[in-house]
Formats: C-alpha cells, sequence, structure tokens
C-alpha cells in the first residue's frame, strides 16, 4: 500500500497531509499545534515525535511512502542562478550570514529569507526517514514503511491543487495570491476535467503579500507574527486618507490587467515617508488611517489579478488561494466586484495547506484518472488534525466534584444553558480544525447578546486588543434572515454585512462597519457544534454565537485536553466541556443532567 505524505516546507507555517491509497485525506495539521509554538517558525514539520504516532496510526507494517513538499525545482533553479550571478553563495547562505547585531535592512532581510527556505527544502523528509530507522535502532525490526520516492511540487501549484480540488466546484479558476512562489508572488491555475492547468504565473520580486505585510509593519504591528490580519480588523476605524493614499499609490501603478510594483528605492522612499508622519501612539494602538487606506489598496489590487484571472479563464466559480486569501474582509466583496459568482477559499489557505496539495498533485501523479475527492467529500471537511484524550478528565474528575461525564445530549443542554446564563465556555470535540480558524472544535463560546459581551472575554480570557472583533457562528439556515447577500461560510472566509435590524441583537459580534466574519454551521458539517447553536437558539431565540479559537494570545490553538484544563483554571472560563465531559468552576452551575 502507497502513502502520501504533504509536506508544507516553507519556514514559516509548517504542515504535514497524509493521503491513504484510495486518494483519501486522512490526516492534516499545522506543526505549532503539536509543539503549542506560534507558527513554528523554522521547525521542520515531520520531526520525529510528530510523524512517528501518525505512521502508527494511518500506515500499515509494509507500506510504502511518497513524501511531496510544496517548493519546486525553480526554487532551487533560482538559487544556483543568483549564486552563480554572484548575489548569493550557498553554502554561506546555510550558515545565516548575517549581522545579526544590525538593525533591520531590507536585503539581509531577503538573505535569511532565502536561506530558511533553502534550508526547509533541505530538510523535508529526514524527520520521516528518522522515524522509520528508529524500528531499527529500539526493536531490531524492520522499519514499518519504506520511502519509495521524494517529489516537489511548484508552490503556488500546491495553493491551486490544496483550494480547487478542496473546492465544491466541478470546474474554477483560482488566483494564488501571497508573498511570494519560485518565481513571483501571484498566479492563476484553471480546474477541469479533475486536472488542474497553470493559465499565468506573474513574475518578479513585486507582491501584494510583501505589500501587506510592510503596511502592517508600518501600522505598528509585526508581519514577522503574522499580525497582517489585525489590519483588517483596524481598517474600519479609521478613515480613507488621500494623502496617505496618494503615497501608498507610489507602491504600484496599473497596467491594463497587471500590477507594477515600484522598484527598492521607491519602497523604501514611501517606507520612510510614512514612519515620518506616524502618529506617536501606533505602535500601542496601531495606525488606523493607515490600515483603513492599506485595506482600500489590497481590494484595488487584488480586483485587478481577479479581473485578470477572469478575462483568462472564464468561469462562474472563483477560488482564493494563497496567505492573501486569509483576507476575509476582501473574500465578502468580491463576488460584487468581479464576474464571478461562486466563491471557494479553503480552511487553509496559507502555506499550510499547502501540505495537501502536494499530497494530492502525488497521489494525481500515480494516479492519473483521479481527479480529485469525490463529490461527497467537497467542499473538504476542515475537521483533520488530533483528536484529544478524555483520560486527563478522567483523571480531573477523581479529584474534581465538578468535573462530570454526562453523555452527549446532556453536555450539550448544559453548555448552552451556561452561554445563556452569561457565561463563557471552552468547547473541545472530535478533530481539530486545519487553518488558523476555530471552527467549532476548538473553541471559545460565549452569549453574543450581551454588548459587554466582547469586553468581558478579552479581560477574562483573550487579553487582545478591543478593536478586534469576535466572529459568530450562526446555523447556515437562518442566514439569510441575518446577512444582507448571504452566502455560505464554512471556514470563517468571508465577511458580511449584518442586516440593520439584527445588529442590536449579537452586538457582541457586530464590528465597527457592521459586518461579522461568519462561519455558517450546519448538521452535516458539524453535528456537535449545530446541536450546540441550535440548543441555546432554543433558550434565547436567537441562532449564533460568539466562536473565538481556544488558545491565549500569542500562543496556537490547543492541542490536548491537559492544555485544556490549564486554560479553564488558569483563565476566566466558567466552564470547559472536552466531548462528552464537562467542568465547571461555579458549583451554582451544577445542575443534575
Ligand atoms: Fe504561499
Amino acid at each position: 500500500m502507497r502513502f502520501y505524505l504533504g509536506l508544507a516546507t516553507t519556514f514559516h507555517d509548517p504542515a504535514l497531509a497524509l493521503v491513504g491509497p484510495d486518494g483519501t485525506l486522512l490526516f492534516a495539521e499545522a506543526t505549532e499545534r503539536f509543539l503549542q509554538y506560534k507558527r513554528a517558525p523554522n521547525c521542520e514539520p515531520d520531526a520525529p515525535a510528530i510523524i512517528a504516532p501518525l505512521l502508527r496510526e494511518f500506515v500499515p507494517p509494509g507500506s510504502e511512502i511518497v513524501v511531496a513538499s510544496t517548493w519546486g525545482e525553480q526554487f532551487s533553479d533560482f538559487l544556483k542562478g543568483q549564486a552563480q550571478a554572484g548575489t548569493f553563495d550557498l553554502p554561506t547562505l546555510a550558515a545565516h550570514p548575517v549581522d545579526l547585531n544590525a538593525s533591520f535592512v531590507p536585503e539581509q532581510a531577503e538573505r535569511v529569507f532565502i536561506a530558511d527556505l533553502h534550508l526547509a527544502q533541505a530538510r523535508a523528509g529526514l524527520g520521516t526517514l528518522l522515524a522509520l530507522t528508529q524500528d531499527v535502532r529500539t526493536g531490531g525490526r524492520p522499519p514499518r514503511a519504506r520511502v519509495v520516492g521524494q517529489r516537489r511540487y511548484a508552490h503556488h501549484l500546491c495553493h491551486a491543487a490544496y483550494g480547487l480540488w478542496g473546492s465544491p466546484f466541478a470546474e474554477a479558476t483560482s488566483v494564488t495570491v501571497d508573498g511570494m512562489g519560485e518565481t513571483g508572488a501571484s498566479a492563476i491555475h484553471r480546474l477541469k476535467d479533475g486536472r488542474i492547468e497553470e493559465v499565468k504565473r506573474h513574475r518578479g520580486r513585486g507582491s501584494l503579500g510583501f505589500l501587506y505585510g510592510l503596511i502592517t509593519d508600518l501600522a505598528g504591528f509585526d508581519q514577522v507574527k503574522g499580525e497582517e490580519w489585525k489590519i483588517m480588523g483596524l481598517a474600519p476605524y479609521g478613515r480613507p486618507d488621500p494623502d496617505l493614499a496618494a503615497i501608498l499609490a507610489c507602491l504600484y501603478r496599473v497596467e491594463g490587467t497587471r500590477l507594477r510594483f515600484a522598484d527598492a528605492d521607491t519602497i523604501r522612499g514611501v517606507a520612510a515617508e510614512l514612519l515620518a508622519r506616524r502618529p506617536a501612539d501606533a505602535l500601542e494602538h496601531g495606525w488606523a488611517d493607515l490600515a483603513r487606506c492599506g485595506q482600500d489598496l489590497f481590494g484595488t489590487l487584488m480586483d485587478v489579478l481577479v479581473a485578470e484571472a477572469h478575462a483568462l479563464a472564464p468561469s462562474e466559480n472563483l477560488v482564493i488561494a494563497g496567505g492573501c486569501g486569509l483576507n476575509s474582509s476582501y473574500n465578502g466583496r468580491v463576488l460584487g466586484r468581479s464576474p464571478f459568482t461562486r466563491l471557494h477559499v479553503p480552511s487553509a489557505p496559507a502555506d499550510d495547506g499547502n501540505a495537501v496539495g502536494a499530497a494530492w498533485l502525488a497521489y494525481q501523479e500515480d494516479h492519473p484518472d483521479w481527479s480529485g475527492p469525490p463529490e461527497e467529500a467537497r467542499p473538504l471537511t476542515p475537521y483533520l488534525g488530533a483528536r484529544v484524550s478524555t483520560t486527563p478528565m478522567e483523571r480531573l474528575a477523581e479529584q474534581e466534584p465538578r468535573a462530570r461525564k454526562l453523555g452527549h445530549g446532556a453536555v450539550t443542554r448544559e453548555a448552552a444553558r451556561i452561554l445563556a446564563a452569561g457565561g463563557l465556555v471552552g468547547w473541545v470535540q472530535g478533530q481539530a480544525e486545519f487553518g488558523p480558524r476555530s471552527l467549532g472544535n476548538r473553541s471559545i463560546l460565549a452569549d453574543p447578546r450581551p454588548a459587554g459581551a466582547k469586553d468581558a472575554l478579552n479581560a477574562k480570557v483573550k487579553y487582545r486588543e478591543a478593536f478586534r472583533p469576535f466572529a459568530p457562528s450562526i446555523l447556515a439556515e437562518a442566514g439569510p434572515d441575518w446577512f444582507e447577500d448571504f452566502a455560505d461560510s464554512p471556514y470563517m472566509e468571508r465577511t458580511l454585512v449584518w442586516k440593520d435590524s439584527v445588529r442590536d441583537k449579537v452586538p457582541a459580534v457586530v464590528h465597527e462597519d457592521g459586518t461579522g466574519r461568519l462561519q455558517t454551521v450546519t448538521a452535516q458539517r458539524n453535528p456537535a457544534y449545530a446541536a450546540l447553536i441550535a440548543a441555546f437558539r432554543d433558550l434565547t431565540g436567537v441562532p449564533v454565537l460568539l466562536n473565538t479559537s481556544f488558545n491565549v494570545m500569542g500562543k496556537p490553538i490547543l492541542h490536548t485536553a491537559e492544555d485544556a484544563i490549564l486554560m479553564f483554571y488558569t483563565t476566566g472560563l466558567d466552564a470547559l466541556v472536552v466531548e462528552d465531559w464537562i467542568v465547571v468552576k461555579d458549583p451554582a452551575m451544577i445542575r443534575s443532567a
């Protein structure tokens, strides 16, 4: 039997995905979850501690493994070309030849970027080999599986493969936009008859992803920490300042359907001019006017790329892939601004998702008749990660009388009752979400009705900036009653505008501009979560819960029941539910089920 292990091998957001002998996606998870290290920079996705239990669970003895990684040979060609031109020297690149004491220098940052990427490619698959040889070392047994191939796929092709094959569409056009691929920062692909073809690859160093990252830094945040999305949250608080917009406009020009980005000197000049204008408190609170202008600019430039994609590969169906696909604010508007009528953005559009794309590409290479997952498996479920053990809850119950196992119906009713009474509930069920959003399996939940719920959650658990909105989960069938131009949004991939008439019913999840980054929930996609929201609706008349990721600021989403218990006792959570178990802090909350 042959398995396909996809490894996302960018030096940030590494991840792995395992595809079985019949093409089924068995597992996908970002490395940060296992390590509990946000974005897991420079960590290998298949460290032996991660891959060994996965192989034991899914791969029978005697199997074959093909390792597929997410940067193509073109990246190596690029490095060789640069080395020949004298720009980089590969051996010294690998040793990080930068002055660590120097202040930020763009050229050095680029060298570190390329060195990290080079090292990440060089290590791809080593962890798996080590885990397999462990069998030989420890027990004298032959390895349970053999690595029979190591393949590489172009970065943007991996983004497109994951986005297109994971979509509900039989045919579609994808626009991939990120920081950088092997030769450029955006690409257009088409899905037709189950096959993915490249329509256009943009070339050059100009990058909408990097431009958004620059705006993130200039507005007082940190793109290295992945804080680009704070720009989206802050933008509605800013005003569209024509002076700032004019300065930003120096960074690009539109030629027909093409974007041309400014040269490095111009970018430096723009950065200096903006820094000279930056308000003194920007590092503390962010620079809202720049965030607004930056987000508006992002929309303008994305429109150019999307329009070109439709012109070159006309379709009703659009897929947005790459890290810029996390811009839910733009995603919510794109259908009104382009000829496309339906949109899919995968749950993990950034580089972690590429692990799935690479594994599927390798599978199709060996099975040319395979045309993507079967219809019933699309759109792809986001619940692809690890489960938690309930053993820690059993141990807790031995000492904690307020911890009980209730059965699923009863635990759902209890949690809904606590939520309706204003309690904060940590909710852990099933397999973890793949991608950055908690979608009801690793979530902190709250009643969206009190206007003060957002501040209470920030004060008790999340400790994050006041301007950042909290998102709603809504039963899909209720969506048209609550949102303008309602569209299904299973992964919190888009923000839509709340209807005027409902905004004062759920003020905690209505953002400054009247929008919400919604998750639409169905019993088919997530039965446990749909049942909880339905139970809350039965008590309150509101089919909406406030849903935020089960983590604390600066940490990844939790990975184990022990993590959940630790957070429960060190934050202001009122109740914790893990599968059929519940524990509460206030004895008055206990009600016999
Ligand atoms: Fe990417």
